[in-house]
């Protein structure tokens, strides 16, 4: 039997990740979190690409791509990602990292960057991405597309959750606030916008528990 490849794009914290998480051990497949390989690149950016004013200097990020070597290892099932040999699972979480990330991402050049090894982890089947544009740009021939969506005060609530379960120190309404100038960000770009696919199907989990998207999920893949 062959085994899917499942796409999943939605709004920032819908539960797109621990969702997809869940559902990869459940079928046995691979997942990957693409919105970590953008928080990644943004982290890189914030250490070693900054102009004199702290803001992120993208001409000398694009011209630093070669010493950028993403990976994730296997802790335990569990998938860390480590940048150039550093475990930044943690780090890529911050404010600071979740301020910056959609202006890192709207760039052409880190999309290219990234795209190549998005595609090539998915040539063998057997794997769930999460991010915005994968239905779209990265795996529009996908098995099965979903978009998440969820109203803003539940998303605010469950990100907020996310970062003191994490020990990060947060604040409710810039919580909100960062996420509603993400999706505005993520959604206007000129290059791979987060937008539903046509042939995408829409779970909105507003009222649902992470159980219960799961199920919804599970009850449209067939075995292949
Ligand atoms: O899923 P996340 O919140 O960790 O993603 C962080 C940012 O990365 C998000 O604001 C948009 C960007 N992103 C993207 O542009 N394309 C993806 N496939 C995944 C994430």
């Amino acid at each position: 039997m062959k085994k899917p490849v499942i796409a999943i794009d939605g709004y920032s914290s819908t539960g797109k990740s621990s969702i997809s998480k869940i559902i990869a051990q459940k079928l046995g497949i691979i997942h990957l979190d693409t919105g970590a390989l953008y928080r990644g690149v943004t982290w890189f950016a914030l250490q070693n690409c900054l102009n004199e004013d702290g803001s992120i200097d993208l001409q000398n990020l694009f011209s630093s791509f070669d010493e950028i070597e993403l990976e994730f290892k296997n802790n335990n099932g569990e998938l860390v990602l480590f940048l150039n040999h550093i475990d930044i699972s943690k780090a890529i979480r911050t404010n600071e990292v979740s301020e910056n990330v959609s202006l890192v991402a709207k760039q052409k050049e880190v999309r290219d960057f990234l795209l190549h090894s998005q595609r090539s982890l998915a040539e063998k089947g057997g794997i769930i991405m999460d991010g915005r544009d994968i239905g779209t740009v990265v795996l529009p021939n996908a098995d099965y597309k979903f978009f998440l969506t969820a109203s803003i005060d539940e998303r605010t609530k469950r990100r907020y959750q996310e970062l003191l379960s994490l020990g990060i120190e947060a604040n409710e309404q810039q919580v909100k606030e960062n996420l509603i100038i993400r999706d505005k960000i993520d959604s206007e770009r000129e290059i791979a916008p987060l937008k539903q696919a046509d042939d995408a199907i829409v779970i909105d989990n507003t009222n649902l528990s992470r159980r219960e998207t799961i199920d919804s999920i599970l009850s449209y893949i067939k075995n292949i």
